[in-house]
């Protein structure tokens, strides 16, 4: 194949050959000509990057951020340039790009649905379904905290459950983590009405729904999708 370039501030003109295959994809029945409202938009506010081949556009992607996290919003490669490996380029240099941006996480509406098996490719993991969120795929962008298999003195746990149900039921933690050698954050899909519990040196400091406003953690609910821990957050500084 020709010369590969990443436009990472694609011209008008690349914007107009996108729209035209696009155009072309449309009347065969595929494609995201009907999305050109958000493409362009992505384009006027520089969220959008190209690959480009012959100085032509071939594939482009589109992101949106929220907070921390950045969500893929619409990628695609001409039809007769796929399979040949230009889409792992452009979501890589998206990827590095939203790193350096300090992002924590990458998320995305997998739709087509067929494109799944490329997202998990580029290392995505499905979002849980049975959580309802909007998104279906995410994948970290920093290295993150391992759960823990014991329950050490100064500790978070979590429940996929209310803290009716956790006491009522007298549930076991679904993850827990250990504080006393937390070096990378904590990053978990999680629901707002989930159950959190902060232990120190083997007593409980606070527990709560994770979205409650008494805590730290309140701060660290992020999107409503994420519980996320810095690993350097003062954890036990719950505020009664
Ligand atoms: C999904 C898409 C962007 C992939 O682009 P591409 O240039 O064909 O992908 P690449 O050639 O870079 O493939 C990278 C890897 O993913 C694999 N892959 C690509 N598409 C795949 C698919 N649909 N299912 C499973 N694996 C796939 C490739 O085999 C390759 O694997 P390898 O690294 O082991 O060789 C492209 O097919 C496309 O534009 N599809 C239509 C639009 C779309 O679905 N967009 C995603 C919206 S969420």
């Amino acid at each position: 194949m020709e010369t590969i370039k990443l436009i990472t501030a694609p011209s008008v003109a690349a914007l107009q050959q996108i729209t035209d295959w696009l155009s072309i994809e449309s009347s065969h029945g595929h494609g995201f000509i009907h999305n050109m409202k958000w493409i362009n938009a992505a384009y006027e506010e520089e969220r959008l990057f190209t690959v480009e081949t012959e100085n032509i556009a071939v594939g482009f992607i589109s992101w949106k951020i929220e907070h921390l996290t950045a969500e893929i919003d619409i990628m695609a490669i001409n039809a007769d340039y796929r399979k040949n490996g230009l889409g792992k380029k452009l979501y890589s240099l998206t990827e590095k790009f939203l790193k350096t941006k300090g992002f924590v996480v990458v998320s995305l509406i997998s739709s087509p649905r067929s494109s799944e098996g490329f997202w998990s490719k580029m290392g995505f993991h499905n979002f849980p379904d049975e959580m309802g969120a909007r998104i279906t795929h995410f994948k970290p962008l920093v290295d993150t905290c391992e759960t823990s298999h014991e329950r050490p003195p100064n500790r978070i746990e979590l429940w996929s459950s209310e803290p009716y149900m956790v006491r009522h039921e007298q549930l076991e933690p679904d993850w827990i983590w250990d504080t006393s050698e937390i070096s990378s954050p904590i990053l978990q899909p999680c629901n707002g009405d989930w159950t959190v519990s902060i232990f120190e040196n083997g007593s409980v400091v606070g527990e709560e729904k994770t979205k409650l406003k008494r805590s730290v953690i309140q701060e660290s609910l992020l999107d409503g999708l994420f519980l996320y821990i810095s690993g350097n957050q003062d954890i036990t500084s719950v505020q009664e």
